[in-house]
């Protein structure tokens, strides 16, 4: 059972306060984008996840990797023996690891879909999105996809009114950053200053529904970015980059490194990527559009 999932980029990012849980509470807007990883999960009698592709090797293949905890929060819903999990997971990454794009709630999220189709489940959307949940903050939205408005740790998700096509150029970086450590880096900045807040949601929203990309383009913010930039400082470089060579506004995507472009078209996002990639601020572009549906299942195959 093949499923294919999008990485996502936060089109406006407000982290508020730490909760008792550890957690920030957040106001985020999520687009899915035509950036993939494809999942296959299958019966076998040598249990375990295999990933390969886009930095694999990067990518726990234990009990720590997402897209097992998926496998065992499943199991565990439906009252399957943990000790007799005969699952093969095997992951194909496009989306970069450790990128701020959500691949590793994306691996968890297909799983799960991957998984139920294959145990024919009689689970609902709903209560996927439960078990997701427990999984990680992304993980809903990975599921649904699209465009949402995510409130709590990210994880409660409400669709968003989109309209037309948006373009972006995607400018990979060299190395991932630790979520963890990008959060506590805003938290260090805050105590020290007034790290750059980014304003409210309803203007986001309505320029979404207007589906015009320079109505949108002014609006996108992350209170991440100074955090992201703190830690790795050439991601400025970038930042402008993206904007000499023609983009309408860039930003960093989630907790980075990754930066994502928003461009007028889909022509002129070819330009900007062909000319960002000359620039020697990254380690690859690519040019996606947004948004796209969630995670789906693209094959029924059970041979990983
Ligand atoms: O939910 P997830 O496991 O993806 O979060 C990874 C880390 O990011 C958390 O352990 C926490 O440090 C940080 N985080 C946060 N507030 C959120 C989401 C994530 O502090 N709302």
């Amino acid at each position: 059972m093949t499923v294919r999932v999008p990485a996502k980029v936060n089109l406006h990012l407000a982290v508020g306060d730490v909760r008792k849980d550890g957690f920030h509470e957040l106001t985020t807007v999520f687009q899915s984008l035509s950036l993939t990883d494809e999942v296959t999960v299958a019966v076998a009698e040598d249990p375990g996840v295999e990933v390969q592709g886009e930095g694999a090797s990067a990518v726990p293949t234990n009990g720590a990797n997402l897209a097992w905890r998926a496998v065992e929060e499943l199991a565990r819903h439906v009252g399957r023996d943990l000790a007799e999990l005969k699952v093969r997971v095997l992951i194909r990454k496009g989306i970069p690891v450790s990128g701020g794009m959500a691949g590793g709630s994306a691996d968890a999220a297909a799983t799960l879909v991957g998984l139920a189709n294959l145990w024919k489940l009689e689970i609902g959307r709903d209560e996927l999105a439960g078990i997701a949940a427990n999984l990680g903050s992304d993980v809903p939205f990975m599921l649904h996809g699209g465009t949402a408005l995510g409130t709590g740790r990210g994880e409660a998700i409400v669709p968003v009114l989109s309209r037309h096509t948006f373009h972006w150029v995607l400018a990979f970086a060299r190395g991932g950053l630790a979520t963890p450590k990008v959060y506590g880096e805003l938290d260090r900045l805050r105590l020290e200053g007034e790290p750059p807040r980014v304003g409210e949601v309803e203007p986001v929203l309505e320029a979404l529904a207007s589906g015009e990309p320079h109505r949108l383009a002014q609006l996108l913010g992350n209170d991440l970015q100074a955090a992201a930039v703190s830690l790795r400082p050439g991601l400025r470089r970038t930042l402008r980059a993206g904007v000499a060579a023609g983009a309408l506004a860039g930003t960093v995507s989630g907790s980075g490194p990754t930066c994502a472009f928003l461009c007028a078209d889909a022509d002129d996002a070819l330009r900007v990527a062909a000319e960002l990639s000359g620039a020697g601020v990254c380690r690859t572009v690519r040019v996606v559009h947004g948004p796209v549906p969630g995670a789906r299942v693209i094959g029924g195959d059970d041979e990983p």
